[in-house]
């Protein structure tokens, strides 16, 4: 079948108001850089002439500049699933503007095809190959390609030039069946493939094909500093501990590992740290140290959903296919976080926490309880489900105002049930096998910063003897104080006492 060539703008025209749009890509790597810009202008001419334009967006997880934060600054999304880093979007979500809701990654594709979130107008696909009889290859990422392509009414292709077709068979294209009829997922070591390495779709639906060339958007990281890099050292030192006592086995874990500044840190520490054996990773996204690492034989294979890098890196993959391509896959996000695989495979899985309390419940997505920063990702998906969930962060923020150890997480994504292991540049808190009140004693004198410290013991003597001890009035009393006076450490107990 010969498809319609269209401009991006044509292909946008597709897309109406009250629309449910579903994207590709996982992080920026993947997603759709051309139409969601012209979906933006066609809101912004709409919104000139008096009109309603919004739609809801799904995606993997978070998308790049060229649809989350154009979209946002056009007012053009009424709902948005599941998880986004674009800083245009963190405002207008805290302004109240956009319904956000942040789900776990494993969950956005089945949810989908459940009907929680009704039906798929239109499915927007980077590729980087489109065969005749429907055969869409993905480009950076596996993300809920499969699915909103199954599930929408039209398909639009962005076609990348940017992505070399080298990078053909780097996808693993598997989607499950679901309940009551759904099998085990026969992944049993990271670099089994299970599927094909293209999505298959009905040809008729593809109403529009898009030519482009446009690089990737790509966030850089900050070096490793100080502390991340004490971050760093310090999981890699608890995980040589636990390989030396028999805990993890000689063979190794796979790993997952976070995003952000600090997960890139902690997975270059532990690169580079000889106690440690060259390892696997079954993680959602692989960033540019972990490039670095199989180039210096640290790391032997990465199953991911998404190629996070920046575009040089990206560039280096597709170039050097006969090294990579058998130390990569690619999955869509239902597979590469799937719950039945991290517990099946033992991952350790690392995460970065934005507070902890004392009793090891975690707060990664919410600024003082009410202002989201990014969202859950798949940090959930790992953590619950993990041989040893850790997570890190530097004991204090914002130049020491900010204790990252809280009597009371002011958000819980992650309780205390599910992690196993706090760790600061301060040190590790090694909370399995504690009762709470034994993990307080240990979160408070391995990763509090010395200047919280007291206050945090003074906490616990106010809140006194009992299964989980709690002053309910000052328990977020370190929070109060940071929004009162500015900093957590004129933290006041005397105020609650009685
Ligand atoms: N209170 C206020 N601000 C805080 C804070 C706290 N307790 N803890 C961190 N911050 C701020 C930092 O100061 C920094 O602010 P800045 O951007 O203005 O400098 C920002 O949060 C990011 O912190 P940083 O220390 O640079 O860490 P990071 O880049 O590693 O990001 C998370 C940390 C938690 C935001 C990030 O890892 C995340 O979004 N995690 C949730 C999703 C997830 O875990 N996904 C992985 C699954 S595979």
């Amino acid at each position: 079948m010969s498809y319609p060539y269209l401009s991006a703008a044509e292909a946008a025209t597709f897309v109406k108001h009250g629309m449910n749009i579903g994207v590709s890509g996982f992080t920026p790597a993947g997603s759709p850089k051309a139409v969601t810009p012209e979906i933006a202008k066609i809101a912004e001419a709409e919104h000139a002439k008096g009109n309603p334009f919004q739609i809801s967006l799904f995606s993997g997880a978070s998308t790049g500049e060229s649809c989350d934060g154009i979209l946002s600054r056009t007012h053009a999304m009424r709902y948005r699933a599941p998880y986004t880093t674009n800083g245009d979007f963190r405002k207008a979500v805290n302004n109240g503007e956009i319904a956000y809701n942040d789900i776990h990654l494993s969950q956005m594709a089945q949810e989908l095809r459940y009907g929680f979130f009704g039906k798929l107008d239109v499915a927007i696909i980077e590729a980087c190959e489109l065969t005749a009889d429907g055969k869409i290859y993905l480009t950076a990422a596996g993300g809920i390609s499969p699915t909103v392509a199954q599930m929408a009414d039209k398909i639009i292709v962005e076609l990348n030039a940017f992505h070399s077709k080298n990078s053909i068979g780097l996808h693993d294209v598997y989607q499950p069946l679901d309940p009551p009829v759904r099998r085990e997922i026969p992944i049993y070591k990271p670099s089994d493939r299970i599927g094909t390495p293209y999505i298959q779709v009905d040809p008729k639906k593809i109403v529009g094909v898009v030519e482009v060339n446009i690089p990737d958007e790509a966030r850089g990281f900050t070096e490793p500093d100080e502390v991340t890099t004490q971050i760093g050292h310090n999981v890699a030192s608890f995980l040589a501990a636990d390989l030396k006592r028999g805990i993890i086995p000689k063979t190794f874990l796979p790993l997952q590992s976070g995003v952000g500044n600090i997960a890139n840190a902690v997975l270059a520490a532990l690169g580079h740290d000889k106690n440690i054996p060259a390892f696997e990773m079954y993680t959602e996204v692989i960033q540019d140290s972990v490039i670095a690492l199989m180039k210096e034989g640290r790391i032997k294979f990465g199953s991911t959903c998404s190629l996070s890098v920046t575009n040089e890196c990206l560039g280096e993959i597709y170039e050097n296919m006969a090294f990579f391509g058998d130390k990569l896959v690619m999955r869509p996000s239902e597979i590469s976080n799937n719950p039945e695989i991290v517990r099946r495979l033992g991952i350790v899985a690392m995460n970065t926490a934005i507070e902890a309390d004392i009793y090891g419940n975690v707060n990664s997505t919410h600024i003082t309880g009410t202002k989201m920063m990014n969202g859950l990702g798949g940090s959930g998906d790992f953590t619950r489900n993990a041989y040893i969930s850790i997570f890190s962060c530097p004991s204090v923020a914002k130049g020491g105002c900010i204790s990252a150890i809280v009597p009371m997480v002011s958000h819980v994504d992650h309780n205390e049930h599910s992690v196993n292991v706090v760790i600061t540049e301060q040190g590790i808190a090694d909370l399995r096998g504690k009762s709470p009140v034994e993990r307080a004693h240990e979160i408070i004198e391995k990763c509090a910063h010395p200047d919280y410290k007291q206050i945090l013991w003074d906490y616990l003597k106010l809140a006194g003897k009992g299964q989980t001890p709690h002053s309910l009035k000052a328990a977020l009393g370190m929070h109060v104080s940071l929004l009162e006076k500015g900093d957590m450490r004129l933290t006041n107990w005397a105020d609650y006492a009685n």
